[in-house]
């Protein structure tokens, strides 16, 4: 088996190829990636990337057909992948995110790729009072990313076969310890607060509802996607993953944090804006279809595995919110720095 896994050096995608690296040990691991962090590793003890066989470094934006050709699933990572960094870079998001993402699956599909799995997100929700989505219920982007990923979930569908199965996987908001860890998430960032100046800031008045999953729960996700049958959720599926449980608001996140790290100050926001992205969400789908591949790492443990992540990175900046963990940072920088031009390209590639 030959899984091309897309956007595979970010966050989540060291612990995808670990999992797929363990479950399928003779598989043929492919990276394809741009490399936008390849240098923000955090505390990993080697490069992740040598769990792959193959490690290409390109634009999904042009995918050349020989990348692509005799794989049997492709796990598609690769994006823009948060609300302010779709913010900044509005149209380049559609771009990656929409129109190359669609245009790598009907490429996949015509080169007899049997598998598609897409990395969407429960932000499709949006703004959703009242009681937790299903995957059936109405949609409210509020943002570009958001739209981004409800488009391609849209051409997915219409594009899934009995040879081409499609899954799109609404991820809650991650969370946990990684070798290239993010500190632009919700509980990350406080578990870094916490740490580094003693103070949790909670951004809004703390009363959003947000759905977490760990990291690793997501590889061992995508990991059942990668084996799903079509005669198991049909030829296109869309499926929120995560677990009840883990519905939370915010000010509950910053009170386990708390609770894990004596000593510290939560700070709520009493003046903010309503944050309008608040939903909550229904995993009985998954529930009943993956049994197996559930989560396993509940609250407790993924603020935990943060909280000793960091320190064993010595991590102790306060101003982490302008620093490289922030996706944001770290593509301005990029382009400030005259590496990146406005499309988000390698300025030094031919
Ligand atoms: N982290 C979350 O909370 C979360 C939640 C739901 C869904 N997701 C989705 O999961 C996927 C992985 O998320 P992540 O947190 O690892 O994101 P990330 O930003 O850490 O990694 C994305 C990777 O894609 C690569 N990439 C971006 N544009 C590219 C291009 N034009 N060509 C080639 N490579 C490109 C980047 O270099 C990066 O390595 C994304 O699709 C994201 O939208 C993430």
């Amino acid at each position: 088996m030959k899984i091309l896994i897309t956007g595979n050096m970010g966050y989540v995608g060291p612990l995808v190829l670990r999992r797929l690296r363990e479950s399928h040990p003779r598989a043929t691991l492919i990276g394809y990636d741009m490399g936008y962090f390849a240098h923000c590793l955090t505390g990993a003890s080697c490069l992740p990337e040598t769990h792959t066989d193959v490690q290409h470094f390109g634009d999904i934006r042009e995918v050349p057909d020989h990348v692509v050709q005799d794989v049997d699933s492709i796990v598609h990572l690769c994006a823009i992948s948060n609300d302010p960094m779709g913010a900044a870079f509005e149209e380049v998001t559609l771009d990656i995110n929409y129109r190359a993402s669609v245009a790598l699956a009907q490429k996949a599909k015509k080169l007899g790729v049997k598998r598609f799995v897409f990395a969407s997100s429960c932000s499709v929700y949006g703004c959703a009072e009242g009681g937790p989505r299903r995957e059936e219920d109405p949609l409210n982007p509020l943002t570009a990313y958001a739209k981004s990923k409800i488009n391609t979930e849209k051409e997915l569908s219409s594009l899934g076969s009995e040879t081409f199965t499609t899954t799109c996987l609404r991820f809650s908001t991650a969370c946990g310890m990684s070798d290239r860890l993010r500190l632009d998430l919700v509980l990350n960032d406080f578990v870094a607060g916490a740490l580094a100046s003693k103070q949790i800031k909670i951004l809004s008045d703390g009363t959003p509802w947000r759905p977490l999953i760990h990291v690793k729960d997501m590889a061992r996700a995508i990991d059942w996607a990668v084996q799903r049958d079509y005669r198991d959720g049909g030829t296109s599926l869309t499926i929120n993953v995560g677990s009840d449980g883990w519905n939370y608001q915010v000010k509950d996140l910053a009170a386990a944090v708390a609770k894990a790290i004596p000593g510290v100050e939560v700070l709520i926001n009493k003046d903010a804006q309503p944050d309008k992205r608040s939903y909550r969400v229904n995993f009985d789908k998954f529930t009943k279809m993956a049994q197996g591949f559930l989560p396993l790492v509940d609250l407790q443990e993924a603020v935990t595995d943060l909280r000793d992540g960091l320190m064993r990175m010595r991590f102790q900046d306060p101003d982490f919110r302008a620093g490289e963990f922030v996706r944001l940072v770290t593509l301005k920088r990029l382009r400030e720095n005259g590496h990146l031009n406005d499309n988000l390209g390698w300025k030094n590639r031919v």
